[in-house]
């Protein structure tokens, strides 16, 4: 009996776990390396067993909550990238609206189009408590639980290196319907905006977007868009603030066509082009 409640106590301490590691994870990895290097990006040179090999040795070496950002620059130094200037976009809590901004413009480059965003999006891993174990498929901690999770680690290292070549002109897609849009706790807030070189950036351009029925919280002047604003100036960077981008308000319309904000957007689109006809 005492012992049943050890043992439950015991398991709502350890309580805090999501789901383990992605089942098929090496095949998934070494596939996705060789989709890319194959298919997506032909042009660039990598080792993908190579690559793998680094990845599980920064994991599977260390039991789960305690894989640092450092841990993975053998990995990192298997996947150097050249980005291309004027195109990156960067993001927070504009997850889907993003990928369709970023598929129907084709010109922008998110972290998911490097070869380490494209190999490990979506997946999770974790090592076993005790080492040398191999991977745990069983579970793996939640994020919040630890400082140094594996995921958590290889995306830092990765916003960090896509931030620090970012160079030209940057987009900034920011959530209009939320408070604190710019979150200096979220990956863009905490470790690609401090990675940016003002050198190197000539121009931010923020945009931020509103879901179309609202709630509008925050808007160019409005909010923690202005602290995100004030830091780019303390910093030296040009940037610019759009809230009513009509692409990326098309965008949300075809999604949701009947909203009462795409008949005006259409009537008004349409009175257009009867005027160049
Ligand atoms: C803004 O965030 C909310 C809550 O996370 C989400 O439901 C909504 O789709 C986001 N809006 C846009 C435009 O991405
Ligand atoms: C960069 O942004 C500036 C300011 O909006 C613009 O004048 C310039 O044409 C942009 N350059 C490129 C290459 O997009």
């Amino acid at each position: 009996m005492i012992l049943g409640l050890v043992i439950i106590l015991f398991l709502i301490g350890h309580g805090n776990t999501g789901p383990g590691t992605t089942p098929h994870l090496k095949h998934i990895v070494i596939g996705r390396c060789y989709d890319y290097i194959t298919l997506v990006n032909p042009s660039f040179r990598y080792n993908c067993e190579d690559i793998w090999r680094e990845f599980e040795e920064a994991v599977v070496r260390r039991t789960p909550c305690s894989v640092r950002v450092k841990d993975y620059q053998r990995m990192f130094r298997a996947v150097p990238q050249t980005l291309p200037c004027d195109r990156l976009l960067f993001w927070s809590k504009t997850r889907d609206l993003m990928h369709s901004y970023a598929a129907v413009t084709g010109r922008f480059w998110t972290l998911e189009d490097t070869l380490v965003g494209f190999i490990f999006n979506d997946l999770i891993w974790c090592g076993q408590r005790e080492r040398d174990r191999g991977f745990d498929f069983q579970s793996c901690p939640e994020w919040s639980t630890c400082v140094t999770h594996p995921v958590y680690s290889l995306w830092k290292r990765a916003s960090q290196n896509f931030a620090a070549a970012a160079c030209g002109n940057i987009t900034v897609l920011l959530n209009g319907s939320i408070h604190n849009a710019f979150n200096r706790k979220s990956m863009f807030g905490s470790v690609e905006l401090d990675n940016l070189n003002p050198r190197m950036v000539s121009h931010v351009h923020i945009k931020v977007v509103p879901n179309l029925e609202g709630p509008f919280v925050e808007s160019c002047s409005k909010g923690s868009i202005l602290d995100l604003i004030n830091v780019l100036e303390s910093r030296g960077f040009r940037w610019s603030c759009t809230d009513r981008d009509v692409t990326l308000m098309i965008l949300q319309c075809m999604k949701n066509p009947r909203q009462s904000s795409c008949q005006t957007c259409s009537s008004s689109l349409l009175h257009r082009k009867s005027l160049y006809l």
